[in-house]
């Protein structure tokens, strides 16, 4: 019991069982092992401990570990409120009452501060380094595709041709802001709380540069009660994997449409995809359902954890027990939607030669000709117009805009001085995307330099 001198009667066992975050928070336990290990070198250097002492806890916290991590200590959620104290009760059992002077100086406000930002900088790492390989698989996929040509849709309707590469370099866009909005993490979760104690500091001359530097972080927290009050870096955490999983959640989503005998686009290899249990013809993209689907638990978690801390005064308060379970589920959901997504992606079947011929001479190649008449000095909206006439005029015929005669383009753009073959040029496929001219366009010549730049990006 960490607390008992003033009680004269233990936690009742039900108040214990309801108020343990050890079922949880074991998943601190190296973070929380680490943490000790440091605060004790720190109470040596500035002479509170001996170095015997030091060594002493240093040794019994190594074997603590070693212990966790075969398994054969496994503490028990209907004895400890947390881990901090099942580590440091175990600590006593191994090594005595020198046990005892491992808490001074400190509070578990701000070791389980320094607990949980060591846990998030080290996961947000992991997660930066797992997007780069989603990355970097998506490139893989997009090099093969830069000659396959898709419809790009608005309001999912087909609006422009554009490449599958070009699509799937959106995505890896994406992904790269996903890794930004982690970094922002990262860096607030860099600093260290420990020395703040309860809420108000120490009186004892703790040497706070030194924890800090031995567990890696780059500075101290300025305000020993913000540090302690401050669960933002959790915040944005759990901000930082909505968005990502928003992101997984759309291009699952047009997995799932790819994959439909509507789009017939895309086929999923048989290790990823699962059967029905009554409909013996059917093959479901479940993973990419469930990406979906998980997304809105982990916004949930995001929400939830901010209604949590809406209205608490400063500092610590024990509501802020419920960060972990959000953030570890947001975290955990948010790295194994990624693998999956990369699984995907590996064995995926792509139909290049789907759209060439459904998007030759297609409506969706209209704006071509509206800038063509543009270059020929016609005012833009008046082409728009023009063009407007010319695919109604295909509706009619219920043909596309390749089987028009240059005649029948000449009655309508009457005005357009000059209009020739080459106008008729423009309904061909196969020239659409090498005449985009922006930075950015689907251009293969573009596309491939975009993959490039990536490609070197991501190695190094
Ligand atoms: N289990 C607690 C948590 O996760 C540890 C800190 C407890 N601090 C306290 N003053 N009761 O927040």
């Amino acid at each position: 019991m960490l607390w008992g001198g003033r009680f004269s009667k233990s936690l009742n066992q039900k108040a214990l069982e309801f108020s343990s975050s050890l079922s949880f928070d074991v998943a601190l336990c190296e973070e929380d092992i680490e943490v000790s290990i440091a605060h004790s070198a720190m109470l040596a250097e500035i002479g509170i401990l001996t170095n015997e002492e030091a060594q002493k806890i240093h040794s019994g916290l190594e074997i603590i570990r070693d212990e966790f991590l075969n398994e054969t200590w496994k503490p028990d959620p209907a004895r400890f409120e947390d881990i901090h104290s099942a580590i440091e009760s175990h600590l006593k059992e191994l090594i005595g009452e020198t046990a005892d002077k491992l808490h001074t100086g400190r509070s578990r406000n701000d070791q389980v501060a320094a607990d949980l930002r060591l846990w998030t900088k080290k996961n947000s790492l992991q997660l930066k380094n797992t997007i780069t390989e989603l990355q970097q698989q998506l490139l893989k996929t997009a090099e093969e595709h830069t000659g396959t040509i898709i419809p790009g849709y608005t309001h999912l309707q087909r609006a422009q041709p554009i490449s599958f590469a070009f699509h799937l370099l959106a995505y890896v866009e994406m992904l790269e802001r996903d890794k930004q909005r982690i970094q922002f993490v990262l860096d607030e979760a860099d600093v260290s709380p420990l020395g703040c104690g309860a809420l108000a500091g120490s009186t004892l001359p703790l040497d706070r540069n030194f924890t800090a530097q031995k567990l890696g972080f780059a500075k101290n927290s300025a305000n020993a009660l913000d540090a302690i009050s401050d669960r933002d870096f959790v915040l944005d955490f759990l901000n930082a994997c909505s968005v990502g999983m928003m992101h997984l959640s759309r291009l699952s989503e047009e997995i799932i449409l790819w994959t439909s005998q509507e789009w017939k686009f895309v086929r999923l290899s048989d290790d990823v995809t699962t059967g029905s249990s009554l409909m013996p013809q059917k093959k479901n993209s479940d993973l990419a359902e469930l990406i979906r689907g998980k997304s809105g638990r982990v916004f949930g978690n995001a929400f939830g954890f901010l209604s949590t801390m809406k209205s608490l005064p400063l500092s610590y308060n024990r509501d802020f027990q419920e960060d972990k379970e959000p953030l570890f589920d947001s975290v955990y959901t948010y790295f194994t939607s990624l693998e999956v997504m990369q699984l995907m992606f590996i064995g995926m079947e792509i139909n290049s030669e789907r759209y060439t011929e459904e998007l030759n001479g297609d409506f969706s190649l209209a704006t071509d000709l509206a800038d063509w008449l543009v270059l020929k000095g016609i005012p833009f909206r008046q082409a728009h117009h023009l063009v407007g006439e010319v695919v109604k005029l295909a509706e009619t015929k219920k043909c596309k805009l390749n089987q028009l005669t240059l005649d029948e383009l000449k009655k309508i753009v009457s005005i357009a001085i000059g209009i020739d073959e080459t106008a008729l040029k423009l309904f061909d496929i196969s020239s659409a995307l090498s005449r985009k001219k922006t930075f950015g366009s689907p251009n293969p010549e573009l596309v491939k330099e975009q993959i490039l730049l990536w490609k070197k990006k991501l190695t190094r």
